[in-house]
């Protein structure tokens, strides 16, 4: 697939393809494309040209609702700076897909405080995002995306706001929830330690997405 924005080609050449709970990373230097890579793959953005299929469908064949309710339901993001919601407590920004997919509000929460207490954050479920560290609110933002158990995790540099020590933590609990629960996950880092622990490998220099590795398995 590629993706022009008006006459520039951001992403020049990219096949990938993901299988059921695959972790893919993808790094590359700034500017190569790696986040409107992601927009295409998530359906965020229309491709140019070629294609993107999720379990044989056609993304480009949705309509703008269907298309909605599929990121709704079926994928996850978490992106740079966590983005919560401030007004909502902990507990109700990491229920919110499943309050948007009409599970109940008592249902919602006690799913949320499980996968919140996997993350070591049972204790603060109650407050604002604003009463948290900025570790502790990128948990949030993994909860989140990992609540309604999605087929696809999208993570767009999912840590670039902590140090390297405090985001490999919170990457590598990340990974093992979403292991640990069959999701796969297309993440976009910077960081080769983080990325070495996917199942495949990918660059992407200059719009052209190259895989690198695969981990035997
Ligand atoms: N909405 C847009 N309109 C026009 N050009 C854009 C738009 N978004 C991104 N670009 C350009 O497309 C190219 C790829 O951008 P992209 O954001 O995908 O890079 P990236 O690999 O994610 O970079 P970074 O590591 O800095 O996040 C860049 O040259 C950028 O300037
Ligand atoms: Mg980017």
């Amino acid at each position: 697939m590629d993706l022009r924005y008006g006459s520039s080609l951001a992403v020049k050449e990219a096949d990938i393809a993901l299988r059921r709970g695959e972790i893919a990373a993808i790094t590359g230097p700034s500017g190569s494309g790696k986040s409107s890579l992601l927009y295409c793959l998530a359906g965020v953005l229309p491709v140019s040209g070629g294609e993107v299929l999720f379990e044989r469908t056609n993304l480009g064949d949705l309509s703008d609702e269907e298309l909605s309710l599929l990121r709704r339901d079926r994928f996850g993001f978490v992106f740079q700076y966590g983005e919560l919601l401030p007004e909502l407590t902990v507990e109700e920004n990491a229920a919110l897909p499943l309050r948007l997919a009409g599970q109940r509000k008592a249902q919602a929460l006690a799913t949320a405080g499980e996968v919140l207490g996997r993350l070591g954050l049972r204790e603060l479920r109650k407050r604002r995002p604003s009463q948290v560290s900025g570790g502790q609110s990128q948990r949030v933002a993994v909860a989140r995306a990992l609540v309604h158990r999605p087929a696809v995790v999208f993570a767009d540099e999912p840590t670039g706001s902590l140090d390297s020590v405090g985001a490999q933590v919170v990457l590598a609990e990340f990974l093992a929830l979403a292991r640990s629960q069959g999701t796969a996950v297309v993440l976009v880092t910077h960081d080769t330690n983080v990325a070495a622990q996917a199942d495949t490998r990918y660059t992407m220099i200059d719009g052209v997405l190259t895989l690198q590795g695969r981990s035997v398995s």
